[in-house]
């Protein structure tokens, strides 16, 4: 079956386009929805950057980008899709590259005989968002097709969203004077995930869990993003970000409003969105004399893991030596809202774990009935628990105990297990196409809101500025481990344990 697209011609450009973002996510989002010819058939990406790079050094990056193509028409594929590709050398203050890039989509748009949407792509560190959206601006680029109209331009923006909730509504203020709401796409790529989308389809297409997940039923639950990882070459991005504000203040809490939303009024963009934001204004937040039990902090230590030396995060190239960027942050929740009364959330994210996952862990509340009290397993409850794999392993797990067959009586956890791969025997495609594609047809369902930021700052800023007047509350874990004892602790006083 030859697809045929359904979008129209559109540019995009990239600020940020030798960055690690456009290498490791957009570039191979963007060649994925070429080969499956949903881009459509004329359009223009410009990536711009320091960097000085001809068009065809920058093609070679991008086919990096991709990665090894074996096959004779795929290469075809990636020569075509690359010479849609130009480069735009500037610093980002530099009003001659924004009237380089006018120029280049003048020259375009009167090609085409018409006004095409232009796509701007902030994938820079946060600290440029201002100076480039001021450029856009002054540049009119914003407008563009040079008519005044503000309807055939959209800007995609990545987290952090600031750096605070002062400098989340500063960024915001800036933002609307410049756009419509309706122009804006904030992203947050947890929000896209395949595995998180499905949520709500688990929890409200059916009639079984649903009725389950609320306070009568569950004792806690837990939401992991763990990363094997260091930081890579982005030292300079992360430092002074953090977990917190890089993995936490967002995807933790994409996840958490996913799990504990309640049904929206239909499968419309606002209707979905209103229903995560209640989740987080619903956050309560933490007393600053509650801060160091209910909020751990940690930085990774130099290790040797299976025989090899890893770097301490202090060794890294690019990271500050006496740094106390916190790589690690777990914490408890409470939520307001009526259904989660009570129920503690932990939430978990950091480098250099001793395992790659993002997991969301529900667990229930132990049977009533003592009938099996004689045969449980030794320090073990007997409470089920629904594990969603964000991923690897992209699936859903429910942990019941069983029989243990043979002559005497015994009792032993088993799982039922639903996995993407066994049952749709294909693999997830990454949340940037499916973000690129919505933004592309102007659906915003998937992006975050101003006012869902603005509710997780509200939670992460006290947490911030306790942090800045306490230094001593980070505390130090070898790599590969998960995090320092602090985070266990943090649920052995409650009686619980991390779910591994
Ligand atoms: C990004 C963070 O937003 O998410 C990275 O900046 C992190 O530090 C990444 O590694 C994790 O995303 P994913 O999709 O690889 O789990």
């Amino acid at each position: 079956m030859v697809m045929i697209s359904s979008l129209s011609p559109f540019v995009m450009v990239i600020f940020g386009a030798t960055g690690d973002l456009t290498a490791r996510k957009l570039v191979p989002a963007l060649f994925h929805l070429y080969t499956q010819k949903i881009l459509p058939e004329k359009f223009l990406i410009i990536g711009m950057a320091r960097r000085p790079f001809t068009h065809d050094e920058f093609r070679t990056l991008v086919k990096q980008a991709v990665g090894p193509v074996h096959q004779l028409d795929t290469l075809d594929q990636l020569n075509q899709f690359v010479e849609n590709i130009f480069y735009q050398q500037g610093m980002f203050e530099d009003d001659r590259a924004y009237e380089e890039i006018v120029k280049t989509l003048k020259s375009f748009d009167e090609k085409m005989g018409a006004c095409i949407t232009r796509f701007f792509y902030l994938a820079t560190p946060p600290a440029n968002y201002a100076t480039i959206l001021t450029k856009l601006e002054s540049s009119k680029l914003s407008e563009g097709c040079g008519q005044g109209s503000i309807k055939w331009t959209r800007l995609l923006i990545e987290k952090p969203f600031g750096k605070d909730l002062e400098t989340a509504k500063m960024l915001e203020e800036k933002l609307s004077g410049i756009f419509a709401e309706k122009q804006i796409y904030r992203i947050d790529h947890y929000l896209a995930k395949e595995t998180l989308q499905n949520i709500l389809y688990f929890r409200f297409a059916n009639g079984l869990f649903e009725p389950m997940l609320d306070k009568a039923h569950i004792d806690h639950v837990q939401i992991s993003l763990l990363e094997g990882n260091g930081i890579d070459r982005r030292a300079k991005f992360y430092e002074g970000v953090g977990a917190l504000r890089d993995t936490a203040q967002n995807h933790l809490m994409a996840m958490l409003a996913y799990i504990a939303m309640e049904e929206p009024q239909g499968l419309g963009s606002d209707a979905i969105r209103s229903q995560r934001v209640k989740v987080l204004r619903s956050i309560i937040l933490t007393p600053e004399e509650k801060m160091d039990e209910t909020v751990i902090r940690g930085q990774y230590t130099s290790a040797v893991i299976d025989g090899k030396e890893i770097l301490g995060y202090r060794q890294e190239k690019g990271v500050d030596p006496a740094s106390t960027t916190e790589t690690f942050v777990s914490f408890k929740l409470l939520l307001s809202a009526k259904r989660w009364e009570g129920v503690p959330f932990y939430l978990r994210t950091g480098k250099r774990m001793s395992t790659s996952q993002a997991r969301i862990d529900i667990q229930f509340k132990n049977p009533q009935n003592s009938l099996f009290k004689q045969i449980q397993p030794a320090g073990n409850s007997l409470a089920n628990i629904l594990s969603i794999r964000v991923q690897p392993r992209e699936g859903i797990s429910l942990r019941f105990y069983a029989k243990k067959p043979g002559l005497s009586l015994a009792l032993t956890p088993v799982d039922m297990d639903f996995s993407y791969l066994r049952s749709f025997k294909k693999d997830i495609d990454d949340s940037y196409e499916k973000l690129l594609l919505d933004s592309m047809l102007g659906d915003q369902t998937l992006f975050a809101t101003a006012a869902g930021f603005k509710a997780t700052w509200e939670f992460a800023t006290p947490i911030l500025r306790h942090w800045e007047k306490n230094s001593d509350s980070l505390k130090f874990y070898p790599a590969g481990t998960n995090g320092s004892k602090e985070s266990d602790i943090l649920l052995a006083k409650d009686g619980r344990e991390w779910t591994e």
